[in-house]
């Protein structure tokens, strides 16, 4: 059997809000912000929600797969910014895009949440529970920013990414001998460090306490933390998906990693002694999106011809909980 992805397709919010623009707002430089992360503008939803932005993706995705929205086996939205509890943001997207012999769920696993996600889709494909899957990460970060918060606000951004992964029964072999499909997946969590990146929903109000609780609704992040974290966790669960898998640094064409940071992402292609050119970027023009940036950088990728068939391409992320993946794929 082969589960492979298809179609991608990603879509961002038209406002561009530069760092000049945040001097505006908090005690920051253009200088700073760029030094510091890499990042000189962010897109900003001025109207669209994690819904709309996800039901854009997905049509360009299984436009590129050349298949209908009754098609669709499955959809997962992974968010940590969804505009609604319930319902949930990937019925929304059932909805939006008429996918009315799906079954919907979201999916929680922060900036990690899209590969989480995806490795969710194949094993129900494995399994044979589904033929394919609308994979989707999507975010309005904006909502949950305090924007007078400048140790975090200069960070994040807007956006969503799909990829529409389908299973056929028969083995799909490349030129190059590589077989199609995920070849390996490492996921792992460290809820004790939960509190290093967080962001409260709502306080427990009930006629059954005395006192009601005031939370702030923004995220906190001790980016020291997070910082090491990052540089830590996810060179080390890459090597554990490449050790898997029975293959090295050298066998990978390209590292897909979450858009957090420049200086991360060096960080990791130095402990790998990967050559940083196999480390596609794209958050000096986007920022931060969280379980959106894999998948968004997917498709410009993709979309610009950067991944032929037979790539070997090594996706990673990291994120609030603490978590932290690694899927290791064929194209
Ligand atoms: N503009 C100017 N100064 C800023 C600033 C900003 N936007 N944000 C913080 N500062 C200041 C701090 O207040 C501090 O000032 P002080 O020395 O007077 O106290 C100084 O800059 C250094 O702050 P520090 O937090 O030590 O900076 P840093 O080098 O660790 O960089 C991050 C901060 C957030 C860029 C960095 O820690 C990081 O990228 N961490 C990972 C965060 C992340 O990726 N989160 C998402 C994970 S999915």
């Amino acid at each position: 059997m082969t589960i492979k992805i298809t179609g991608t397709g990603s879509t961002l919010p038209e406002k561009k809000v530069t760092n000049f623009d945040l001097q505006e707002l908090v005690e920051t430089s253009d200088e700073w912000i760029r030094e510091r992360t890499g990042i000189a503008e962010r897109r900003i939803s001025t109207g669209d929600t994690v819904a709309t932005l996800s039901a854009k993706a997905c049509s360009k995705a299984l436009e590129m797969a050349g298949k209908t929205a009754e098609e669709v086996d499955l959809i997962l939205v992974a968010t940590c910014s969804p505009e609604m509890l319930l319902p949930c943001c990937a019925c929304q997207v059932q909805d939006i895009i008429g996918a009315s012999n799906a079954a919907a769920f979201d999916l929680n696993a922060a900036c990690s949440g899209f590969l989480f996600a995806l490795n969710t889709a194949y094993v129900y494909m494995q399994a044979g529970i589904y033929k394919n899957a609308l994979v989707i990460g999507s975010e309005v970060l904006s909502k949950l920013v305090d924007w007078s918060d400048r140790g975090t606000c200069v960070l994040f951004g807007d956006g969503a990414g799909a990829a529409f992964v389908e299973a056929s029964a028969e083995d799909i072999f490349r030129d190059n001998g590589r077989k199609v499909g995920m070849e390996c997946m490492v996921q792992g969590s460290d809820g004790t460090k939960g509190m290093v990146l967080s962001c409260a929903e709502r306080s427990v109000d009930n006629a059954f306490i005395a006192e009601k609780q005031t939370i702030s609704p923004y995220i906190q992040m001790n980016g020291q933390e997070v910082y090491k974290f990052a540089t830590r966790q996810v060179p080390a669960c890459i090597h554990e998906a490449l050790d898997k898998a029975g293959i090295t640094v050298e066998d990978v064409d390209m590292f897909v990693l979450h858009q957090a940071n420049v200086r991360i992402i060096e960080s990791v292609a130095k402990r790998l002694k990967a050559d940083i050119s196999k480390f596609p970027m794209n958050l000096d023009k986007i920022g931060n999106m969280s379980s959106a940036t894999i998948p968004v950088l997917l498709d410009e990728l993709n979309r610009g011809g950067r991944i032929q068939g037979g790539d070997r391409i090594v996706m990673s992320g990291f994120g609030a909980g603490l978590t932290y993946g690694a899927t290791v794929i064929v194209w």
